[in-house]
C-alpha cells in the first residue's frame, strides 16, 4: 500500500516540473524610443533568446506571466539590453545558469515573484547596475551569490524575509553602494557587516522597518564614508557608544525605535540625526539637544521636543508658541503659567481648578466632561451564582461567543420566563436605589456602591463587573456620556444628566434596564432631551406584538427624534437577553436599518435608544468603554427588557409604583 503511494507521489512531481520555461508568454519589447515594437507569444520554448525580434528590443519586459521555473540557460545571451523585467510572474525557482552571458546595462528585475532562495551561480556574472529581487519570500541568500556582478550599484532585497545579513554577499561587487534591505526580520547587524563595502565611497544603506535590536559596536568599524543609514522601524533601545566612531555620516534615521535615552550614539558634527517617534524621556532629550551641533550633528525630533518643550495644556487648549527652556524652568514658572490656561478657557484665575487628574493627557475631549480617579473593583461573595464572564481573567463571555453569529432568536419556555420575570424585577429594584441616592454632590462612585450593595442583598451578581474586564458595578453615564461611562469619584453636578444602566444576573437569568436621571435643577433643554427620549421608548414599545420586523422599532424611534430635531446615536443597539447577557436578535434605534428577524410570543429583549441634541457620531475615550458625543453635546436614554406575549408584550423591568412612570417624571 504504501510502496504504490510513494510511486503514484513520484510521478506527480516528475508531471509538475515543466520542461519548458516559456509556455504561452507574452513578451513585450521597447525600443530606445519608448515605441512598442510588435510581438507576441512564445508558446513553447526553453530559451527566448531566438525567440526575439531581429529590430533592436530597448526594453524586454515578460509580466503577470506563469513561470515557475526558469531553466538553465532560459534567458541565456540576451545582451546590449537597458532593462528586462520579469515581475509578476510567479517565479519561484530560478536554476543556476538560467541568466548566463546577461548584460542589462539599467536594470535586472525579478519583483514581486515568489524567489525563496538566491543560489549560487544564478546571478554571479550579470552585467547591471540595478538588481532588483524586492517583493519575494527571500529567506535565504547563497554568500557566493553576487559574486562577479562587477557593475552593480544597486542591490535591491527589501520586502523579503531575511533574517540576518552575510557581509561575504559584498565581497565581489566592486561598485555596489545602495542597499535595499528595508521590510525584512533582520535582527542584528552584525561586527563588520559592511567591511567589503568600506571603501566604495557614499554608501546608502536602508535596513528601516527590521526588527533590529542589537547593533554591534563593530559593525561599522571599516567604513569610511554613509550617505545614508535607515535604521527607522526597528526594536533599538540602545546604541554602543562609539559605533561610528571613524565614519563620516550624512544621515542617520533612527524614527519610530524605543529610545528612552541615548548618551553616546548619533553622528557626529555635520550629519543630520532623525530621532522622532521614540519615547523619549524629556531630560535625555534635553542633554540630547545641548550637544546638538558640538558633539553630534543636528538632531531632528520636532513631535518629541513638541510634547517635551510645550507645556500639555497649551497644547491642548490650542495656545500657540507657549514653549519653556526646560523642565526646570516649566517648574518654576508654573505658577504664573497656568493662568494662561484658566484665561483661555474663560475661568476666573481665583477660583482653583477641582482636580488636575488626567490620565489622557494627549487625549483631546469633545465635551466639557473629565474622567476622575476610580476606586478599586468590588468584590462579590463566592455564595453569590456569577456568570462564566467573572472569573475569565479577561472577562471574555464564552457561552455568548459560542453562539454568535447564529442570528437565532431564543423562544424562552415557562420556566425561563419566570426566570427573567424575577431577575428584572430585581434589576428595577436595584435601579430604584440608585434614584434615591443620585443627586447634587454625590458622585457616581458611590451610586456605584449602592447598586453594589443592593445587588448583593438580592442575592445578585452585578453583570456589568468584569464583562470584558468592565471595572465597575454598574455603568453611570452623565451628560454628553452615551453609554457605557465608569463610575468614578467625580461629585456629580447641579444641572447634570446621569443616565444608570443596572443589570442583575440572578439564578442563571439577566435583568437589564436605565434610565436617566436629573441632578438637581436640569435646564429645560435638556428636560426636553430625557422626555423625547423617554416618548421614543415608549413608542418602539408600543408596537412590540407578535409578527411585527425588529427593524420596525428604529423606524419609530428616529421618527420621533427628528421630530424634535435630535438624532439616534447609531453604534449601540438593543440585544436579546435571557441566560445570556447580550445576545440575538440585534434591535438598531434607527430609520431604514437592516436587522433580521420578526418577533414571536416567547422573545426576550431590550430596547435602549439613546438620543442625542447634536450628531449621532460618537467617539470612545481612551478607557475603552465611555461611549461620548462626538460634538460633546449631551445624550439620554432610556432601557427596558421586553417579554413577547401572545398580544402585545410584558415591560418586565417596568417601574412597580407611580403607575410605572420613570424617576425624573417626578421632577418633571
Ligand atoms: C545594441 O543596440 C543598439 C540599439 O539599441 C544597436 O544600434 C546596436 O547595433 C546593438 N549592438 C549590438 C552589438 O547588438
Ligand atoms: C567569479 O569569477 C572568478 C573568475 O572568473 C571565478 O574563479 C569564481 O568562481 C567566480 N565566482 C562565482 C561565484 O561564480
Ligand atoms: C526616516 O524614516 C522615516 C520612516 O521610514 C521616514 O518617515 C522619514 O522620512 C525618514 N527621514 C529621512 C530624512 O529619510
Ligand atoms: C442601557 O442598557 C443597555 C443594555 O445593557 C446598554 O447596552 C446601554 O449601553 C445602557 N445605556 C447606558 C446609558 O448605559
Ligand atoms: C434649584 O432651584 C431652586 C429654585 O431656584 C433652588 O431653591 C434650589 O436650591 C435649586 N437646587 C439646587 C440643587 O441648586
Ligand atoms: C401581554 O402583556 C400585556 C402587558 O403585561 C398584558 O396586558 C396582556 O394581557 C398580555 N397578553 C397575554 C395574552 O397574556
Amino acid at each position: 500500500m504504501s510502496q504504490l503511494l510513494f510511486l503514484i507521489f513520484l510521478c506527480v512531481v516528475r508531471s509538475a516540473t515543466p520542461d519548458f520555461t516559456f509556455k504561452n508568454v507574452m513578451v513585450t519589447c521597447e525600443d530606445a524610443s519608448d515605441e512598442e515594437v510588435p510581438f507576441g507569444t512564445v508558446v513553447t520554448a526553453n530559451k527566448l533568446k531566438p525567440h526575439l525580434p531581429s529590430s533592436s528590443c530597448e526594453k524586454i519586459s515578460i509580466q503577470h506571466a506563469s513561470i515557475p521555473v526558469l531553466n538553465p540557460g532560459s534567458l541565456a545571451d540576451i545582451t546590449n539590453i537597458s532593462l528586462l523585467l520579469l515581475e509578476n510572474d510567479n517565479i519561484q525557482t530560478v536554476a543556476p545558469g538560467a541568466f548566463e552571458n546577461v548584460a542589462v546595462d539599467e536594470a535586472l528585475s525579478l519583483k514581486s515573484n515568489k524567489l525563496r532562495e538566491i543560489r549560487r551561480g544564478v546571478f554571479n556574472h550579470v552585467r547591471t547596475r540595478n538588481l532588483v529581487l524586492s517583493y519575494n519570500e527571500i529567506s535565504r541568500v547563497d554568500s557566493a551569490a553576487f559574486d562577479n556582478m562587477t557593475l552593480l550599484e544597486t542591490l535591491f532585497v527589501d520586502n523579503n524575509r531575511l533574517k540576518s545579513i552575510d557581509s561575504e554577499w559584498f565581497k565581489d561587487t566592486p561598485k555596489l553602494k545602495k542597499l535595499h534591505l528595508q521590510h525584512n526580520q533582520i535582527l542584528e547587524i552584525p561586527p563588520d557587516a559592511f567591511k567589503n563595502l568600506a571603501n566604495n565611497g557614499a554608501l546608502q544603506i536602508n535596513l528601516n522597518h527590521n526588527f533590529i535590536s542589537i547593533v554591534s559596536p563593530d559593525a561599522f568599524r571599516t567604513a569610511r564614508k554613509i550617505q545614508f543609514l535607515g535604521l527607522a522601524y526597528n526594536q533599538l533601545s540602545f546604541l554602543p557608544r562609539d559605533w561610528l566612531r571613524r565614519v563620516k555620516m550624512n544621515l542617520l534615521n533612527l524614527s519610530n525605535n524605543r529610545f528612552a535615552c541615548l548618551n553616546g550614539g548619533l553622528a557626529g558634527r555635520h550629519s543630520t540625526n532623525w530621532v522622532d517617534g521614540n519615547p523619549w524621556n524629556c531630560k535625555c532629550l534635553e542633554d540630547l539637544k545641548k550637544m546638538e551641533h558640538g558633539t553630534f550633528g543636528s538632531i531632528q525630533a520636532d513631535e518629541a521636543l513638541r510634547r517635551c518643550s510645550q507645556c500639555p495644556t497649551c497644547l491642548k487648549l490650542g495656545i500657540q508658541g507657549s514653549f519653556y527652556c526646560s523642565q526646570e524652568c516649566f517648574k518654576n514658572n508654573w505658577k504664573n503659567h497656568k493662568i494662561i490656561h484658566s484665561l483661555a478657557k474663560g475661568e476666573n484665575p481665583d477660583k482653583p481648578r477641582e482636580t488636575s487628574y488626567n490620565p489622557w493627557p494627549y487625549y483631546t475631549f469633545t465635551g466639557q466632561l473629565r474622567p476622575f480617579a476610580q476606586t478599586p473593583k468590588r468584590t462579590v461573595p463566592e455564595v453569590i451564582a456569577r456568570p462564566d464572564y467573572a472569573e475569565h481573567p479577561q472577562g471574555l463571555p464564552l457561552s455568548e461567543q459560542a453562539v454568535k453569529g447564529s442570528g437565532q432568536i431564543k423562544i424562552l419556555d415557562d420556566e425561563e420566563i419566570e426566570g427573567m420575570r424575577v431577575s428584572c424585577k430585581l434589576g428595577r429594584e436595584v435601579l430604584d436605589e440608585a434614584a434615591r441616592v443620585c443627586d447634587v454632590g454625590v458622585t457616581t462612585d458611590e451610586i456605584d456602591r449602592a447598586v453594589h450593595e443592593a445587588c448583593l442583598e438580592r442575592d445578585c451578581y452585578p453583570s456589568p463587573l468584569n464583562y470584558y474586564e468592565f471595572p465597575a458595578s454598574c455603568c453611570t453615564s452623565v451628560n454628553e456620556v452615551i453609554c457605557h461611562g465608569i463610575p468614578d469619584t467625580r461629585p456629580l453636578k447641579d444641572g447634570d444628566l446621569c443616565n444608570v444602566d443596572i443589570t442583575v444576573y440572578h439564578r442563571g437569568f439577566h435583568g437589564d434596564l436605565n434610565e436617566t436621571f436629573f441632578v438637581g435643577n436640569v435646564s429645560d433643554k435638556h428636560k426636553n432631551l430625557v422626555k423625547v427620549t423617554y416618548e421614543c421608548l415608549s413608542k418602539a414599545i408600543g408596537i412590540v406584538k407578535p409578527g411585527e420586523k425588529y427593524r420596525e422599532i428604529g423606524n419609530v424611534i428616529q421618527k420621533h427624534a427628528q421630530a424634535h430635531g435630535y438624532s439616534v446615536v447609531r453604534s449601540y443597539c438593543g440585544h436579546g437577553i435571557h441566560r445570556l447577557f447580550h445576545t440575538a436578535p440585534n434591535v438598531p434605534h434607527y430609520a431604514k436599518n437592516r436587522a433580521v428577524g420578526v418577533m414571536k410570543p416567547g422573545h426576550c429583549f431590550t430596547i435602549e435608544p439613546m438620543i442625542s441634541m447634536g450628531t449621532w457620531r460618537d467617539e470612545m475615550w481612551p478607557d475603552k468603554w465611555t461611549a461620548v458625543t462626538a460634538d460633546g453635546q449631551w445624550s439620554a436614554q432610556f432601557e427596558q427588557t421586553l417579554l413577547v406575549n401572545e398580544t402585545g408584550c410584558e415591560i418586565l423591568t417596568r417601574r412597580r409604583n407611580s403607575e410605572g412612570t420613570p424617576h425624573f417624571m417626578d421632577k418633571m
